[in-house]
């Protein structure tokens, strides 16, 4: 795998691998590869010619008084990850590099998709993603973009953005990993302290328990939300941020739920700001559940997991 870290030297093996009819396959990370990122790169690795990796922890997605500075980091580590999963160049480009003026004058903002859930507070957040994406599209240039299902909001936003600006490219989504007892796989989870991570897997269970009432027939958002409140409740260590009930593709609340939605949540675990979801389809009687999957070992295949 090679590394490169500048915008000169990644546009032009992509537009080589282009030149000779390849096809570009682009994973955007913020590097602290777990599961998650693997599962992304393998299935960039099955699709595509050429598979590059960015690794760019992006300053203007950070608020004032977020984790910026404390990101973890552990290069070595993700530089393996990352041969293993057959990735062919990591595009790791210093924060000059990519913003060589200091704060962009340009940004790319997505409207009413970005409003509420994490944007409630994380008002200048959705701004730094699609402002980073639209860059390392353009930089990148590739068919296919993987974008993880935990970061919900975050691929229907990147997937407005991509189609309201006809870029030619397939935003791909893939399934949110989660670890043996339910935690969803994050770089954030490093933060947790052991009775932290002991509390954490408890809004996993919170989602499932709304899960469980949706199959036994109820309708009422309200409803539906109290239950993951209270039953997130049971974890004092756990500070709900938002728990919201949302239609699949355009993310507009949604009571009595119905067709494709999702349950999301966000929540303050000590240091740490863990967000969490599952999808649901309701088709008359029948209900069908997207909790993602969880991966058995660094090197074991990936099983579906519904509660
Ligand atoms: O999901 C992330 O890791 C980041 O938001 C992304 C898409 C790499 C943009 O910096």
């Amino acid at each position: 795998m090679r590394v490169l870290a500048t915008i000169a030297e990644i546009r032009s093996v992509c537009e080589e691998a282009r030149r000779v009819g390849g096809a570009v396959g682009f994973v955007p990370t913020m590097g602290y590869f777990h599961a998650g990122h693997r599962s992304l790169m393998e299935i960039a690795r099955r699709d595509n010619d050429l598979v590059v990796v960015s690794h760019f922890v992006n300053p203007t997605q950070f608020g004032p008084n977020e984790d910026l500075g404390a990101y973890p980091r552990d290069l070595e580590r993700d530089t393996s990850i990352a041969t293993a999963a057959g990735v062919d160049v990591m595009f790791m480009p210093t924060v000059a590099e990519m913003y060589p003026g200091g704060t962009p004058h340009t940004t790319v903002h997505v409207a009413d998709l970005t409003e509420g859930m994490c944007g409630a507070t994380r008002p200048t957040h959705f701004d730094g993603v699609t402002t980073v994406v639209a860059k390392l599209f353009s930089i990148i240039g590739p068919c296919r973009a993987y974008f993880g299902r935990k970061d919900f909001q975050q691929l229907a936003v990147v997937r407005r953005m991509t189609a309201d600006l006809d870029l030619p490219i397939e935003v791909v989504g893939c399934p949110l990993v989660r670890e043996a007892d339910g935690l969803a796989r994050s770089s954030r989870n490093a933060y947790l302290t052991p009775a932290e991570r002991a509390a954490a897997p408890q809004l996993y269970a919170a989602l499932s328990g709304a899960v469980a009432l949706i199959r036994e027939g109820e309708r009422r958002a309200g409803a539906l939300v109290d239950s993951i409140i209270a039953s997130v409740a049971d974890a004092p260590a756990l500070t709900l941020e938002y728990v919201e009930i949302r239609a699949g593709d355009s993310l507009v609340p949604i009571d009595p739920v119905r067709g494709s939605f999702v349950v999301a949540l966000a929540a303050k675990v000590g240091r740490a700001r863990l967000i969490d979801n599952v999808v649901v389809g309701i088709d008359g009687d029948q209900v069908s559940v997207d909790t993602g999957v969880v991966d058995a070992g660094s090197d074991g295949p990936s099983v579906v997991v519904n509660p």
